[in-house]
C-alpha cells in the first residue's frame, strides 16, 4: 500500500486508494479477475513470455488467473498436460491451423468438416500457401491414399457437422503418424467428456467450449489441449501474436457452467435418445442421424468408442416432402427455437440444403435439432404437431 509523509489529494485516492476491506474471503466461485496490466514487483522481474504457468502473470492478453483455471479444468476434463483458451471455438480452429502448417504443407481435412472450418483452410490457408485436400469421412485406414509428402496436419471431427457420421479417429491417427502427421479433433460434440481423444491416439483436441461447458448460449469461447510440450509452445507462440484473449467474464460464466454440466448432459442425452427413437418411428422421416442409433453411418464406431451421447442429431426426410414442406415443419415448431449454436438449456432447430457431391444428397430434407432441458413430452408434442402442420 502506498504510504506518502502528506495526505493525498482526492484525485490520486481515486486511484491509490488506502481503503482496506477484511481479507480471508472464502467461496466456492472462481473470482473474475479482469487485467489488462499485471503488475511487477522489479522492473527486473518485467517480462514479455506468454506461458504464465512458467513465467508467472506478465500481460492480461495472455491469461488472468480466471482463464488458466478454466483452461486447467478442461485440461483435467480431456486428459491433457496443457490447454490454451480461445475467444471462441472458431477461434480456436483458426488458431490451430495457423500455429501448425506454414506455406508448402499439406493439410487433409473431413468432407463434413464444420463449415466455417472448411471457409477458414479454402480462404485463408490457400492465400498463404499452404495445400488443401479434403477426404472422405468414411475414409478410416484407407485415408492412407490421401497423403502426400508434404501432408502435416489431419483434422477429424467425431460426428461430423451437420450429417453426424463418426469416423474411425484411431485408424486415421495411426496412418497420419506413419506419415509424420499431426491429428486435430473437432471434440465439441463429446464435450471433451464423451470420447477420449488423447487414448484415440489425437495430438490436438480442440472444443467449442461455447457448447455444454457454456452450456446457456450466452457466451462464446474455445479450448484447444495438448499432452505434448513442443505442441504446446507453437500453440501458446502464435496465440500470443494473434492477440484474440479470452473475457475473464466469459470464462467465469463457463466454470460457472461446468459445475452442473453432469446433470445437463445426462438429461440432454436422455431427451435425444427418446425424441430420436420416436422420429425414427415416423412415416414423414427417412433416416434418423444420430451416432447411438444403427442408422447413422458410423454407428459400430460410436458404440466402439464412445462413451455417451449428447443432445444434437439430424433427421431426413422422406423423398416426398419438398424444401417448402420441410421449412413449414421448422417454422411450425414453438418450444425448439430457429437458431445456430447447440449445448445450451433450450431446444433449437436448423435446415439445411447440402448439395455437395462428396457427401450424402440429403438436400433440403436434413433438419437438424437440439434438445435442451424442457420436459421431453413437450418437446415430442411439440415436433408432432410441426409434422401434423407439414403435412396438411
Ligand atoms: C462442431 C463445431 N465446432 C466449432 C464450432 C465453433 O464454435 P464457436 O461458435 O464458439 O465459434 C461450432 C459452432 O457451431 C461447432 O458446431
Amino acid at each position: 500500500m502506498l504510504r506518502m509523509s502528506r495526505r493525498k489529494n482526492w484525485k490520486t485516492a481515486l486511484i491509490h486508494s488506502d481503503a482496506a476491506v477484511p481479507q480471508d474471503f472464502r467461496s466456492l466461485n472462481t473470482p473474475v479477475h479482469r487485467a489488462s496490466t499485471v503488475l511487477f514487483h522489479r522492473a527486473a522481474d518485467a517480462s514479455e513470455e506468454w506461458n504464465q504457468w512458467e513465467h508467472g502473470y506478465t500481460y492480461g492478453l495472455y491469461g488472468t488467473p480466471t482463464t488458466l483455471e478454466l483452461a486447467a479444468r478442461v485440461c483435467e476434463l480431456e486428459g491433457g498436460r496443457h490447454t490454451l483458451i480461445t475467444p471462441g471455438g472458431q477461434g480456436a480452429i483458426s488458431l490451430i491451423h495457423l500455429a501448425l502448417l506454414k506455406a508448402g504443407d499439406h493439410v487433409l481435412i473431413p468432407e463434413n468438416i464444420y463449415g466455417p472450418n472448411r471457409k477458414f483452410a479454402n480462404h485463408v490457408l490457400c492465400r498463404f500457401g499452404v495445400d488443401v485436400s479434403y477426404y472422405p469421412f468414411d475414409a478410416g485406414a484407407s485415408i492412407d491414399t490421401h497423403f502426400r509428402s508434404n501432408t502435416r496436419v489431419v483434422w477429424c471431427e467425431n460426428p461430423g457437422s451437420v450429417t453426424m457420421e463418426i469416423q474411425d479417429v484411431p485408424a486415421i491417427a495411426e496412418a497420419a503418424h506413419r506419415h509424420g502427421a499431426l491429428v486435430v479433433l473437432d471434440n465439441t460434440w463429446s464435450a471433451g467428456i464423451y470420447f477420449d481423444a488423447f487414448a484415440h491416439g489425437v495430438d490436438v483436441t480442440m472444443q467449442a467450449l461455447t457448447k455444454y461447458i457454456g452450456g446457456h448460449s450466452d457466451l462464446l469461447l474455445g479450448s484447444i489441449t495438448v499432452r505434448d510440450p513442443q505442441l504446446f509452445e507453437r500453440l501458446g507462440e502464435t496465440h500470443q501474436v494473434i492477440g484474440c484473449p479470452a473475457s475473464p467474464d466469459d470464462c467465469s460464466l463457463a466454470l460457472r457452467g461446468m459445475k452442473t454440466m453432469a446433470v445437463r448432459l445426462k438429461q440432454v442425452e436422455q431427451t435425444a435418445l427418446e425424441l430420436a427413437r420416436w422420429l425414427s418411428s415416423r412415416s414423414e422421416i427417412e433416416r434418423v442421424l444420430h451416432p447411438a442409433l444403427p442408422s447413422c453411418p458410423g454407428h459400430d464406431l460410436w458404440q466402439r468408442d464412445f462413451t455417451g451421447s449428447t443432445g444434437l442429431f439430424s433427421i431426413i426426410f422422406h423423398e416426398r416432402f419438398n424444401k417448402p414442406q420441410v421449412q413449414q415443419f421448422v417454422d411450425s415448431l414453438k418450444l425448439f427455437k430457429i437458431g445456430y449454436s447447440w449445448g445450451g438449456v433450450a431446444s433449437l432447430v436448423m435446415s439445411y440444403d447440402l448439395h455437395s457431391p462428396k457427401r450424402p444428397a440429403y438436400g433440403s430434407r436434413i433438419v437438424r435439432l437440439y434438445t435442451g432441458l424442457e420436459d421431453p413430452d413437450d418437446l415430442k408434442a411439440d415436433l408432432e404437431q410441426a409434422l401434423a402442420a407439414m403435412v396438411s
